[in-house]
């Protein structure tokens, strides 16, 4: 097997001291698509963000490492500074976000805006607007040469994904982290950009980090789930185990309140109970107050990540190996 892209081993964050990540670790392979999945607040940007620093000063980041072995070399983004930091982020390991409205400069031509993340990272060489032309038919734009000197406002919002995802392609990234992209897009456009990501990911043996707190979205995607509660990976397996042999409650009731999935009809459940706030996790397993199956234990102490078969893992006190 290849060496993975990227290793990352427990990755705390915290917040005003308020752990909101607690040791997450994972792995991803080159040209793998690993989601991370679980309802909001659980920490999944946090995570995605701690790998290249981009999360406010007053956050608090640790890890044992995160190795990313890229082209140019292997590099253990927790011990690098700052500024040697900055030549992997949009280079090696690109970001887009939920909202493209919000990513894209208002002000700047879509042209503009691509050729500036060429030129950060020395990709700006020769016919430059060839090159962006390029990227805006990649990524699925049509008539791309006119809309060099558009504004993202005379785009829809699928379009502007797309821009945002050329800008993205443009620092020629090994590995894509995908925060939430489709959610503010409609379903048919939704699975179009979804689409898209596979594509590229297969022209290009680009690797991406797909985020969402929809398992259904990512089901299709994805080689791998890691599946987040409360600032912990709860479970983490390839695809079809997490969706054909779920072992964590959390996991299955994430399941059972996406349509159509693992079951051919009946009703959507929703998952009672909130998720506790971070300055509410207490020592027992943070799932706790929301588990059908939970007992004494569950609420004295925290449950380990175990290996419930091979290559999958599942944090519970209630399941056993079936190695
Ligand atoms: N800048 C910040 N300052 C203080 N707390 C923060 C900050 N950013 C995030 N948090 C807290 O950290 C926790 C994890 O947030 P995060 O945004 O990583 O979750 P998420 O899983 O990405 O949620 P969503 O699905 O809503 O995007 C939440 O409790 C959130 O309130
Ligand atoms: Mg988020």
């Amino acid at each position: 097997m290849s060496k993975p892209l990227l290793e990352a081993e427990n990755i705390s964050v915290a917040f005003n001291g308020a752990e909101v990540v607690s040791q997450v670790s994972f792995s991803i392979n080159p040209g793998e698509v690993l989601a991370l999945v679980g309802e909001s607040g659980c920490g999944k940007s946090s995570v995605s963000l701690a790998l290249t620093r981009l999360l406010p000063p007053q956050a608090q980041i640790s890890a044992d490492h995160i190795r990313f072995h890229s082209r140019s070399g292997s590099v253990d983004l927790a011990a690098v500074s700052n500024r040697q930091l900055r030549k992997y982020r949009g280079g090696g390991i690109a970001y887009i976000f939920q909202e493209p409205s919000v990513s894209l400069n208002p002000v700047m031509t879509v042209r503009s805006q691509i050729a500036e993340v060429l030129e950060l990272h020395g990709n700006g060489q020769g016919d430059l607007d060839k090159t962006i032309i390029e990227l805006l038919s990649q990524v699925g734009i049509p008539d791309a040469k006119n809309r060099l000197k558009a504004y993202p406002h005379e785009l829809s919002g699928g379009m502007q994904q797309r821009v945002m995802i050329a800008m993205a392609l443009a620092g020629d990234p090994e590995l894509l982290i995908a925060d939430e992209p489709t959610t503010a897009l409609d379903v048919t456009v939704q699975a179009q950009i979804l689409e898209l990501l596979d594509s590229l990911r297969k022209e290009r043996g680009m690797a991406i980090l797909l985020i969402s707190h929809n398992l259904g979205v990512v089901s299709a995607l994805a080689d791998r789930i890691a599946v987040m509660y409360a600032g912990r990976i709860v479970e983490h397996a390839c695809t079809r185990a997490v969706i054909d042999s779920p072992f964590h409650p959390y996991t299955r009731a994430l399941l059972a309140a996406v349509p159509q999935l693992g079951r051919a009809c009946g009703r959507l459940q929703t998952i009672p109970g909130m998720v506790p706030l971070p300055s509410e996790y207490g020592k027992g397993c943070r799932f706790a107050g929301r588990c059908q199956e939970c007992q004494k234990k569950c609420l004295e102490s925290s449950p380990v990540s175990i290996e419930i078969r091979p290559e999958h893992f599942c944090s519970c006190f209630q399941v056993e190996p079936k190695l």
